[in-house]
């Protein structure tokens, strides 16, 4: 019999296959089953873990059968199967049993294949791995895309940050789920506090999510920065689904007698900004566009966290690197300025925008604040530094954090003043 948690990490790569998004998939299927603490981490890892190593898997499967031939159902089995052969700890002999039935409950025709490609997959991976990456081949070594490499390539030399390898395996890993407290709560007592947040720490079970919310330490880091940087008054979020900087601006904004408006494009996911709202006075929630809203005054802070291609959050977005695409960066970039140009309208004198992404891509990151500058001249750039001490590119006025370096998502940060 197949385990219930291969089933639900089978479920998860089909459901992926079709164009859904693993961290919203995966909860879902857990949900619905009644697996143990041990269990739910066996599919979270089998799921998530063949995702992100699928070009290395794919590689592999090719060097003992046509892949091209191959329907999607018997591709991810051998895929899965790889994985646990691989990079988890089952027997390979289990590996190879737990596949094949997969295949004779999903795919009953392929079972023989499958068997098959298994018993030559158990006894030479390894081998045959080594071979396919003894020329350096980056792309099969730690499955990534080779334009995404080369992208976070270019923007590594850009921050003198160092070899772009260790960003990749760091990309293959799962990181701890962090938490922050929200002003004025304190970090809870026995919690393991993170480095870069003073209000960050890893996360524990249980807490009550009206004071503690998930959310990585590098999206809590600029946030505090951008609030650092800000004046009191009126601040704004142009872009605020689903809503984990706006609940921390508007904590913040709730110590400093401020008020927040948060603007997200699509009503269901405004639906969630007003939900992690709804305990905040000071704040008010629209599902609009933030290009075309009525805005009726200047605001100290205007938080852009930008639309873009994601990639400094692959580490918990696994299906990533597959579905974004190189044409698509074009597009971003015009939604992008277009927000920093509707910014630059309603900002305060001596007011802020922070411009932020998480993604680490020079055209996404350093082209646009060049470009916003070059093209303002009624702003100037404020240094990430003045406000944040930690072990960045201190030579840089815009901030680009680091997965590998610092245990965060790779967020981007440029501070804009109106003069
Ligand atoms: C990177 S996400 C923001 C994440 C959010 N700040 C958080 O911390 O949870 C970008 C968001 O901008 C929204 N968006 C894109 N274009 C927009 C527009 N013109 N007006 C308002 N929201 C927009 C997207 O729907 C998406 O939810």
């Amino acid at each position: 019999m197949v385990t219930e948690s291969r089933l639900v990490a089978f479920r998860l790569l089909m459901l992926v296959h079709e164009g859904a998004y693993a961290n919203i998939k995966l909860p879902q299927l857990l949900q619905k089953s009644n697996m143990s603490k041990q269990d739910r981490g066996f599919a979270q890892e089998l799921g998530y873990g063949t995702l992100r190593m699928q070009i290395q898997y794919d590689a592999l499967i090719k060097e003992v059968t046509d892949i091209s031939k191959l329907e999607p159902v018997v591709l991810n089995i051998l895929r899965m199967g790889l994985h646990e052969l691989i990079n988890m700890r089952t027997e390979n002999h289990a590996a190879v049993d737990q596949a094949v039935e997969l295949c004779k409950q999903e795919a009953p025709k392929a079972s023989g294949l499958v068997n098959a490609c298994m018993r030559k997959l158990s006894s030479n991976a390894l081998q045959l791995l080594e071979k396919l990456t003894s020329g350096e081949n980056k792309v099969i070594e730690f499955a990534h895309p080779k334009w995404i490499i080369d992208a976070l390539s270019a923007s590594r030399e850009m921050d003198s940050a160092g070899d772009v390898e260790t960003l990749l395996a760091e990309n293959n890993k799962s990181p701890k789920p962090q938490m922050v407290a929200l002003p004025p709560n304190q970090i809870p007592e026995g919690a393991q506090p993170l480095g870069l947040s003073n209000i960050g720490f890893e996360s524990i079970d249980g807490l009550d999510l009206a004071h503690f919310r998930y959310q990585d330490q590098g999206s809590q880091l600029v946030t505090q920065i951008a609030a650092s940087a800000a004046k009191d008054g009126n601040w704004l979020d142009m872009c605020a689904g689903p809503g984990g900087k706006a609940s921390l601006l508007a904590a913040i904004a709730n110590q400093r007698s401020t008020s927040i408006t948060a603007i997200e494009l699509y009503p269901k996911r405004a639906d969630l900004v007003k939900d992690g709202l709804k305990t905040f006075p000071n704040a008010e929630v629209f599902p609009a566009d933030a290009l075309k809203f009525d805005y009726d005054k200047d605001y100290q802070l205007v938080l852009i966290d930008a639309p873009c291609t994601g990639l400094g959050a692959l580490r918990r977005k696994p299906e990533s690197r597959h579905n974004k695409k190189p044409d698509q960066i074009q597009n971003l970039n015009q939604i992008q300025k277009e927000l920093l140009e509707k910014a630059a309208t309603i900002t305060a004198d001596e007011g802020i925008i922070a411009y932020v992404t998480c993604s680490p891509l020079i055209e996404e990151t350093t082209s646009i604040a060049r470009w916003f500058i070059d093209n303002h001249p009624e702003f100037k750039i404020l240094p990430w530094r003045d406000y944040a001490e930690l072990d960045a590119n201190k030579a840089r006025s815009t901030l680009q954090l680091w997965s590998d370096r610092d245990n965060a998502d790779c967020m981007f940060l440029a501070l804009f003043q109106k003069q």
